[in-house]
């Protein structure tokens, strides 16, 4: 079989990874359901055992998530938190601090407030996050560096060679949340990146029909990742790694048509009245463009925007949306709507979510893989009749 890093990105998709069983010639992964295997071991030596990541419809998806990030090694995880606090404390000891960008994701922002403090871990969280921003932020005891570009809900983006560079430079270990751009528009470990995260909740899975996480890096880094992920109880099960490994087969498809249509979204919001702010790295007026251009391949299917009204008229325009669903959640086929206030950040505090842009009139699209035309006319007929202009 063909090597993964000679393979193509759609071919990667379908392909990498994949654990055929001849002996019955099937011509995907089987699921492999037992939780107990008869003195079975893993190339590692270890008994294969589904808390340890070891089954091989567990390694498949996991071994494709590899490829496509051009990682040595990969884990996918029970969800994207258990990717991140794995991820984070494979690092972080007690007396360590880390420096992180200050709009994160709310799930990810809760656990620094809730777990790393408890645990005796200092950190520090920087606003308009740039590598010189971000150094200015590293004290002695610092040991990690974490981002997320583009970040959720403001797609607001960070220069991760800058980050990896400062980072090498200052010993730092260097961690991406890479689920808004996914694989395929965005690759943190060849811009020099430690380790690269995932909720695969997301685009990875594709279909939001599944909670699951993933982390990818050099083999002695996930190592560690892996130690805390088999200890805390991470993993993730068979059968959602079969589902899992089933989407990623159609990734780089999905992208293609998420990045085509987002961008033809964002540039009819951009010019429609009504909206004050379009957030989407692919507009040429996002502050972020020129880095986005450099290290992304796709700008993505995620975008926010600012609506110059009333939150009662913001909430009739998402109210009368037909074709696109308000959920939490998002990167599945079908477009997905939300106010990101009440629902990611809806545990940070109203100060908190101000001082990060987080309004309450800010609406965040997951753009699906519909025709454009429709969801465009969807948005239309929603804003006209809550009469947004
Ligand atoms: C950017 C980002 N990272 C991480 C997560 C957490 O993932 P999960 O819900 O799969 O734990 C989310 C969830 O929305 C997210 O948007």
């Amino acid at each position: 079989m063909m090597k993964p890093s000679r393979m193509g990105e759609h071919t990667r998709c379908v392909r990498a990874g994949e654990r055929l069983d001849r002996s019955v010639g099937g011509v995907t992964t089987p699921l492999h359901t037992a939780s107990a295997y008869m003195a079975c071991q893993d190339v590692e030596g270890a008994y294969r055992y589904p808390r340890y990541g070891n089954i091989p419809t567990q390694m498949a998806p996991a071994d494709k998530l590899a490829a496509l990030e051009g990682g040595q090694a990969a884990m996918v995880m029970a969800s994207g938190m258990a990717a991140i606090s794995s991820a984070l404390l494979s690092v972080l000891n007690a007396g360590d601090h880390a420096v992180l960008q200050a709009d994160l994701y709310g799930g990810t922002h809760r656990f620094l407030l809730a777990e790393l403090s408890r645990l005796g871990i200092g950190y520090s969280l920087v606003a308009d996050a740039d590598p010189a921003r971000l150094e200015a932020a590293v004290t002695p005891r610092t040991r990690a560096v974490y981002v997320e570009t583009p970040s959720n809900p403001l797609l607001r983006v960070v220069d991760l060679e800058g980050v990896a560079a400062m980072a090498r430079r200052r010993g730092l270990v260097s961690m991406v949340d890479n689920t808004f751009a996914s694989p395929i528009n965005q690759k943190p470990l060849a811009l020099g990146c430690d380790l690269v995260i995932h909720s695969g909740t997301k685009y990875l899975n594709g279909h939001s029909d599944l909670n699951c996480g993933a982390v990818a890096g050099a083999a002695p880094l996930m190592a560690s990742v892996r130690e805390r992920a088999v200890n805390f109880g991470g993993t993730l099960n068979t059968y959602d790694c079969f589902l899992l490994e089933r989407g990623m087969k159609t990734l780089a498809l999905r992208m293609a048509k998420h990045n085509e249509n987002a961008m033809a979204v964002a540039e009819f919001l951009a010019a429609r009245p009504g909206v004050s702010a379009v957030h989407y790295p692919g507009l040429p007026s996002h502050p972020g463009h020129d880095v986005a251009k450099r290290q992304m391949r796709g700008f993505g299917g995620m975008l926010s925007f600012e609506l110059a009204c009333a939150p009662e008229a913001a909430r009739a325009f998402v109210d009368g949306l037909e074709l696109a669903l308000e959920a939490v959640s998002l990167g599945g086929v079908e477009t997905l709507v939300c106010f990101p206030a009440v629902t990611s950040h809806a545990k940070m505090s109203r100060e908190e979510r101000l001082a990060i842009g987080v309004t309450d009139t800010l609406v965040r699209l997951s753009v699906g893989c519909e025709d454009a035309d429709d969801i465009i006319a969807d948005v239309r007929r929603a804003m006209d009749a809550a009469g947004i202009a």
